[in-house]
């Protein structure tokens, strides 16, 4: 979602400032901003709507270079609207009336309506439409009545409502930023007489691996040389840095024209990754969870899955296939609608929070609340260091490398392979499946990688498919049992990057009003694969294409000539274990949502209205 920045040293602020922004890029945003003061306190800030490259070469053209050995401090912003259309004036950072504070801000203030009239009354005006103006503008009227800055950020604290990360400078500071830290992620970086700040790691691992991540309801306070940490309620808090993994962020295309694509085809290896990890021979024991996590498994009273969009369409996957093989009553919701529920969560509830950043504001809140019950919670992530990871007892790595492209491929992938894994293991260890079945999923598993291989090598089919209905307004995804969540990542991807109105459906639901909608303009994905409800997909099949519709089939292996006859269109997959068969199904529609994307010209890795990490309600 949006994207904090900011810096307190002698280097070259500016280009440091929006390279950092640079790396936050891919998780969508609508405008950026950047704001540097430096030795002469002068302000200089440049705020732009749109993509980051507006901001640069704006930037650029003014030739700003620091002075030599001389410190700067500054804080840059990528904004994804909440309050107010993304323009320049909305755009972060935000100035207090007297021009002595700039602050950006990710997250939403709750209570900004009645805080905006109060400052209003007080003779305040607003030259933005966001919810960030009342941080400023409040910050800068406690001020007046308040000369100690840390005292005065603990005032406005205890005035917000709502989750906020706060990057702020003031001219009357000299030589300090600071940071809050409320249900949004910030971290800060310690570097050799120079500090970082940000919303993501990501941002500042090329200059510092030293890093503190900030819990909520602190306050931190930056020089050149070091940090201070208050909680909201002014007490100094002492926490060392870590070291986190110094690998850089490296955004490269390797050739392929879209992330998207690149991370399509990255699935094999990230498949192979996982299985070379934990599972050995066919025979030998998976090794997802350690010991102690293991043991969570034994004997819950129940298992919740929470997630949100393509985590929770795995956590679908997951929750059928733990179900057969591990024997165990497991719940699949979304996060942000269980956050608001009375659950019956209790100490012998396990939670498996699915979160490819970790940081999804819904997910994060409901492990909170399921912890202060008693829960256990087990993370399923791609980012170890993020705030779910950190506050669960236990973590699983899903390996799938940066994912760049908003729309979720590779650590879908990812996810559904580890819950396999998680769910075998768990079958393992209670006894739940015959040691001849054991072995023969843990063998088609190992064969997913290669499969997936031989429909990278060849989607002329798909492509040919994609142009046909490529410009057609709706669509319709089915598939039954375990293809029902796949169809519904199906329609998800369609929908996030070709704006196709796609909706994702069990075919045993058709009949219950989808079908009132089919017609020659309304085609139908349906996703069959070998197992008892072959038959009746074949069915609904037949019942969409007697109402006209155009049925594509996403099908494992060769057709039967008489079922041939109710498809106008085959993507033939690779045969597999009917519960393995998602991972394969799910790569044709990766595919079909690209491909048609691309050609009606969308912006396909960052797709309008989304964000990669969506860290507000
Ligand atoms: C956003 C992304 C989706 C993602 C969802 C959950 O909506 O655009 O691709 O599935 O968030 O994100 P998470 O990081 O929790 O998996």
């Amino acid at each position: 979602m949006c994207g904090i920045v900011g810096y307190i040293g002698k280097k070259p602020i500016v280009p440091l400032l929006l390279n950092g922004l640079q790396t936050l890029e891919y998780r969508g945003y609508d405008s950026a901003g950047i704001a540097w003061l430096g030795p002469e306190n002068d302000l200089c800030m440049f705020k732009k709507e749109g993509k980051l490259s507006n901001l640069r070469s704006h930037v650029d053209a003014l030739h700003f270079h620091n002075d030599d050995a001389v410190e700067y401090r500054g804080i840059a912003h990528t904004r994804w609207a909440t309050h107010g259309s993304p323009t320049d004036e909305n755009a972060h950072p935000h100035t207090s009336a007297d021009g002595n504070i700039v602050l950006i801000h990710n997250g939403i203030i709750e209570n900004y309506t009645e805080l905006r009239d109060e400052l209003k009354a007080k003779g305040y005006s607003f030259k933005s439409s966001t919810d960030t103006e009342t941080i400023v503008l409040l910050l800068e009227d406690i001020l007046k009545t308040e000369t100690n800055f840390l005292k005065a950020l603990q005032r406005l604290t205890s005035r917000l409502v709502g989750a906020y990360a706060l990057g702020i400078m003031d001219k009357r500071q000299m030589g300090k930023l600071y940071g809050v830290r409320n249900f949004a992620p910030l971290v800060l970086g310690v570097g050799d007489g120079e500090m970082f700040l940000a919303s993501d790691s990501v941002a500042i691992v090329e200059h510092t691996n030293e890093v503190v991540f900030l819990k909520d309801g602190q306050i931190v306070e930056l020089t050149a040389t070091g940090y201070h940490i208050e909680d909201f309620a002014g007490k100094q808090v002492i926490t060392d840095s870590e070291t986190i993994a110094a690998s850089q962020m490296i955004l490269d295309k390797k050739g392929f024209r879209h992330f998207m694509l690149k991370e399509i085809y990255d699935q094999p290896d990230v498949i192979r990754r996982l299985l070379s990890e934990h599972l050995k021979g066919d025979t030998d024991p998976v090794s997802i969870l350690d010991k102690p996590a293991l043991a969570l498994f034994k004997n819950p009273k129940r298992i919740v899955i929470v997630g949100c969009g393509s985590s929770l369409n795995a956590g679908l996957v997951g929750k059928y296939f733990m179900e057969a093989v591990a024997r165990i009553d497991v719940n699949v919701e979304s996060a942000g609608e269980y956050r608001y529920r009375d659950t019956l969560v209790d100490e012998d509830t396990i939670i498996i929070a699915i979160s490819q950043s970790g940081e999804t504001a819904d997910t994060l809140t409901a492990i909170r609340q399921c912890k202060e019950k008693g829960a256990k919670v087990v993370t399923v992530t791609n980012r170890v260091d993020s705030t779910m990871a950190r506050e669960s007892d236990a973590v699983v790595n899903v390996h799938a490398g940066l994912e760049v492209s908003v729309c979720a491929t590779k650590s879908f992938v990812a996810q559904v392979v580890v819950l396999y894994l998680l769910g075998l293991q768990v079958a393992e260890d209670r006894g739940t499946l015959k040691a001849n079945e054991l072995e023969n999923l843990k063998h088609q598993l190992k064969q997913l990688p290669t499969q997936i291989e031989t429909m990278l090598a060849n989607t002329d089919t798909v492509h040919t498919v994609a142009k046909k209905y490529g410009s057609k307004e709706n669509m319709l995804f089915i598939g039954r049992s375990m293809n029902y969540p796949t169809a519904m990542e199906g329609a998800l991807k369609l929908k996030e990057v070709s704006y196709i109105h796609a909706e994702g459906y069990s075919a045993s639901e058709l009949k219950h009003g989808p079908i009132a909608m089919l017609d020659q303009d309304m085609p139908i994905v349906a996703v069959l694969t070998p197992g008892p409800l072959y038959e009746k997909m074949i069915s609904s099949c037949q019942e969409a294409k007697a109402r006209d519709a155009q049925v594509i089939a996403i099908h494992a292996g060769p057709v039967q000539q008489e079922a041939a006859d109710t498809f106008d269109d085959i993507i033939t997959v690779p045969t597999t274990h009917e519960w393995l068969s998602p991972v394969v199904a799910v790569v044709p529609m990766q595919f079909l949502a690209y491909y048609i994307a691309e050609h009606l010209g969308k912006d396909v890795d960052q797709p309008r209205n989304l964000a990669k990490s969506v860290t507000v309600e």
